[in-house]
């Protein structure tokens, strides 16, 4: 089938099913096209959790899927490649956390949300780039916390906080990957263009950055900025969005030696317009959890979307 055959037949089967695609900034153009929501990992949990569609079909990596369900588990959770995992779920089981804990009696486990529904469950607090540093500020400044999974989103925390969160030794393979020097040489050809990074991104790199902030804020940053041309570090697939809201400004990407973009995640690229429709025809991949472990992690997801909204950082 070409593209524009499955983009109809796609299209077909979601009014036919009364199924909502979510899809991350992450994915390819084709997908983030047919969405009926695209966004960062905050937005899409909302969506997730108040959508009314029969099907929610999740188009972005296992553990939003997971998400997903958490917060909406009386509707079937797609993925269409069940394999799109992240090297930051990846790097701490319930298990190895709830070990870790055993270390540090009376502290807190705020986990950002890239992590499994079972690091979840063990948690007592969760976030997302777009509120971590406010969630964690809001927090009584005597409080002792492990952050988990992400040492690099921890570690810019507590640089902006000055507290002294203990950190789980975990990185997402993308951005940690992107290196302080490369940016130096864009920013010293580009001299008129701000550095905006991700937060996942390594301590030299988020020194060297103009502005941090999740992929939602990083677009918010580029839609209100008078300047002309941006330094994009974070995954390639921003682009897209970046390109088509402000069709009159120019991005600059960190690549490798060999000229192509290095930014790219392979998990958020399993799923394609194939994989798309055969998920939805099929009904399959589909997430499924215990009853227990629902509730479980539920609570931290739950008291994260409360507190956001005390807070005003969403609605
Ligand atoms: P946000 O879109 O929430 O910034 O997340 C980035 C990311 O790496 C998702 O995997
Ligand atoms: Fe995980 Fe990084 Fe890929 Fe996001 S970009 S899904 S954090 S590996």
């Amino acid at each position: 089938m070409t593209s524009e055959e499955y983009r109809k037949e796609i299209l077909r089967l979601k009014k036919e099913k009364n199924a909502v695609i979510l899809g991350h900034y992450y994915q390819i153009e084709e997908i983030q096209a047919l969405s009926d929501y695209v966004g960062d990992s905050l937005a899409l949990a909302q969506e997730a959790q108040r959508t009314d569609a029969d099907i929610i079909v999740f188009c972005g990596v296992h553990f939003m899927a997971e998400t997903a369900k958490i917060l909406n588990p009386s509707r079937k959770v797609l993925l269409p490649d069940v394999n799109a995992s992240c090297s930051l779920a990846e790097s701490c089981t319930g298990a190895d956390l709830r070990e870790f804990k055993k270390q540090y009696p009376g502290y807190m486990v705020v986990s950002y949300v890239n992590c499994s529904a079972e690091v979840k469950a063990e948690s007592d607090l969760i976030c997302t780039s777009g509120n971590a540093e406010k969630l964690i500020n809001s927090l009584p400044s005597d409080q002792k916390i492990i952050f988990s999974p992400d040492k690099n989103l921890g570690g810019y925390i507590n640089r902006q906080t000055g507290r002294e969160m203990v950190l789980w030794n975990g990185v997402c393979t993308v951005h940690d990957a992107l290196e302080a020097e490369s940016i130096l040489k864009l920013k010293q050809q580009n001299p008129d263009a701000p550095v905006i990074a991700h937060p996942e991104c390594n301590a030299a790199v988020l020194a060297v950055s103009d502005f941090i902030g999740s992929t939602k804020a990083m677009l918010n940053y580029i839609a209100k900025s008078d300047k002309k041309r941006f330094i994009v570090v974070t995954e390639a697939g921003i682009l897209y969005e970046m390109k088509k809201s402000n069709p009159d400004k120019e991005f600059i990407t960190v690549s490798n030696e060999e000229g192509c973009s290095c930014a790219e995640c392979s998990y958020m690229k399993m799923n394609t317009l194939e994989k798309l429709y055969k998920c939805l025809r099929d009904e399959t991949p589909e997430i499924t959890l215990s009853a227990d472990m629902i509730e479980r992690a539920a609570k931290p997801i739950v008291r994260m979307l409360d507190m956001s909204r005390e807070l005003g950082i969403i609605k």
